[in-house]
């Protein structure tokens, strides 16, 4: 699956353009806030119905238009396809494949897969838990048409068990009964959720850890651990043995809403010993093997969006990141960067094929 035509009308700081892409490498060339970025969140928005960077969608229309309009042409082996988003200023988003409007917008997700890369990845290292697991919830729910249903009614039961704790505590009362009704609904989606979470860490692990050693050309080992109260023992059990703390801190201390990714480097953690180099590194690799765990398990290749991926990393990781999604494992490709010559002089050392755009004042020109 690939892009090849995407037309923009009102699109922040894109009054009107059209562009056809290569299937493999595109880049976009251009100085600081020239509307490199902007680009890669039109692109984005087709595959997720939204902005990766403004949550507010009526932001991302131009400043002093009533709309936007968003339409891609996608070439899926044989068929093509066309996905429209139109937004009016105080009216519902549009939105539309070949020509039908969709009853859910969620029923569009995972149809054109697609990873970004960005600078703000970083979250992922330095944030809190919610984070990562937001991250793995992610991938996973691409792939598993449950996963999100099951999610759903775990956060709900919590909520009620931590609303019926809080009640005892106002009231100086304690329940056992009602208070079982919510514990068995925590640990049969809480069950379902961790061997989700449990079987996708293994199959990603290896793939994740293949890609950091290619970037890195071996010079560093990384572990990546999933790490879940429910790893040392039953849930059941363990919400009884807390039922004290629970009782005293009216809330639910134990289960998958703790659940944790830890990233280390040579064994010490990443966050606070590793270089920026090596997280840029760490981070690359964790998408990398996002798309290609959704690559497998969709059968189609995930279109990769790289934006400013030049910050901190040096020349030799560079052109092997170019090496490797620029091989017959990767899709399409798009890459920003503010130097016109870097890019594309790596690419044609690795004699990778590729279009370039040059990016300014909200328009494209092609070469
Ligand atoms: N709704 C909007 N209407 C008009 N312009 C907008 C809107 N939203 C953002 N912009 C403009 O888009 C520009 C930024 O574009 P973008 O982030 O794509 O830049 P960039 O080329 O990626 O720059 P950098 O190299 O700094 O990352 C800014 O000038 C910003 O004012
Ligand atoms: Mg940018």
């Amino acid at each position: 699956m690939y892009l090849k035509h995407l037309s923009i009308l009102n699109f922040k700081n894109y009054a009107e353009v059209q562009l056809n892409f290569s299937n493999k490498i595109n880049c976009f060339l251009g100085d600081n806030g020239e509307g490199k970025t902007n680009l890669l969140d039109a692109i984005y928005y087709l595959s997720f119905c939204k902005s990766y960077f403004n949550p507010l969608d009526v932001q991302n229309i131009s400043h002093e238009s009533s709309f936007f309009v968003l339409e891609g042409h996608y070439q899926n082996n044989q068929q093509e396809e066309v996905v429209y988003c139109g937004l009016k200023r105080n009216q519902k988003k549009q939105f539309k494949r070949n020509k039908k409007n969709y009853d859910r917008l969620a029923d569009h997700i995972g149809r054109i897969p697609l990873v970004i890369i960005t600078p703000l990845d970083i979250m992922l290292i330095i944030d809190g838990s919610d984070v990562r697991r937001k991250f793995i919830d992610g991938i996973i729910s691409q792939y598993d048409n449950n996963y999100l249903s099951h999610l759903l009614a775990y956060n709900k039961a919590l909520n009620h068990r931590n609303l019926l704790l809080k009640s005892f505590w106002l009231n100086r009362t304690f329940d056992e009964d009602s208070l079982e009704i919510w514990n068995n609904q925590l640990v049969q989606y809480g069950d379902l959720i961790y061997e989700a979470r449990k079987q996708f860490i293994d199959k990603f692990t290896p793939i994740f850890q293949k890609y950091y050693t290619e970037i890195s050309k071996d010079k560093e080992q990384v572990e990546l651990d999933y790490r879940s109260q429910l790893n040392d023992g039953g849930f059941n059990d363990l919400l009884k043995e807390s039922l004290t703390k629970d009782k005293a801190n009216h809330y639910t201390n134990v289960g998958i809403h703790k659940d944790d990714l830890t990233f280390n480097l040579g064994g010490l953690p990443l966050k606070k010993f590793g270089s920026q180099g090596q997280q840029k590194t760490y981070l690359l690799a964790l998408k990398l093997a996002q798309a290609e765990l959704i690559a497998e398990i969709s059968k189609i290749k995930a279109i990769v969006l790289l934006d400013d991926i030049y910050d901190k990393l040096d020349g030799k990781r560079m052109a092997q990141l170019l090496h490797i999604v620029g091989g017959g494992d990767f899709g399409q490709i798009f890459i920003t960067d503010t130097d016109l010559e870097r890019i594309p002089n790596l690419l044609n050392e690795e004699n990778l094929t590729f279009k370039a755009f040059q990016i300014k004042d909200g328009e494209a020109k092609n070469g």
